[in-house]
């Protein structure tokens, strides 16, 4: 039987890392939605284009191709894996993420690829708009402090300058603009199951999904 594990939940809240781990143990295919939203954010930043201006950035969509496959993210045929989270691209993609088109665009994208394969898709809408009749609905969440503390450590082992503050700085403008807007706001559906994971491990979060899953009897 084929099955869909939507996740949604605030930046830097352990989705990715959740998301790829249930794929290895599951073997199924791992759909992190963001990359798809920031890629295209990319290619209006490349091609220099005012993101607040919503007509020049749809003009935009229909010369844009994105592919995921494994780790890696490719806009029309490049790997921008890395490009995609820099600071300047994270804050550029919640501001392109508001606009109805891009969504449509995206989520059309992530529809084809769940239409053909079982997934564990990640993002902010998957359980209200994209997949809203995934059998497991999960909304990952944990304190802005422990996700701005991770985020810095990620970035610093990256070798990536920001102070913890600004990390901060940045999660909070993130949220207010993933949460207060128009279209597809981040929200936890009444279906969805809240795990807060401030003071839980990767392995222990997705050690919950996986009894859901068997509880379900979905493998
Ligand atoms: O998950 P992320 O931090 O890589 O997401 C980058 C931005 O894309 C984030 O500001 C919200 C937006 N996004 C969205 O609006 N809907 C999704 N399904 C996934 C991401």
């Amino acid at each position: 039987m084929s099955f869909q594990i939507a996740i949604d939940g605030p930046s830097a809240s352990g989705k990715t890392e959740v998301a790829k781990k249930l794929s290895e143990i599951l073997n199924i295919t791992a759909i992190d939605t963001g990359a798809i939203y920031r890629a295209f954010t990319l290619f209006c930043l490349k091609e220099n284009v005012d993101i607040n201006d919503n007509d020049s950035v749809i003009a935009l969509i229909p010369k844009v191709e994105v592919n995921l496959s494994k780790d890696k993210v490719y806009l029309n045929g490049e790997d921008v894996s890395l490009c995609i989270r820099s600071n300047e691209v994270s804050i550029a993609t919640s501001i392109v993420a508001k606009i109805c088109e891009v969504r449509e665009f995206v989520s059309s994208i992530q529809r084809k690829i769940a239409n053909s394969t079982n997934v564990v898709m990640q993002g902010r809408d998957i359980t209200s708009v994209v997949l809203p009749n995934a059998q497991i609905k999960i909304f990952l969440t944990a304190s802005i402090e422990v996700r701005a503390k991770r985020r810095f450590l990620e970035m610093q082992a990256k070798g990536q300058n920001d102070t913890y503050e600004e990390v901060l700085e940045n999660l909070k403008i993130r949220d207010k603009n993933d949460i207060t807007r128009d279209v597809s706001p981040l929200v936890k559906t009444e279906d969805s199951v809240e795990i807060d994971s401030s003071d839980l491990t990767v392995d222990q979060v997705v050690k919950i999904i996986l009894d859901i899953v068997y509880e379900k009897g979905l493998v």
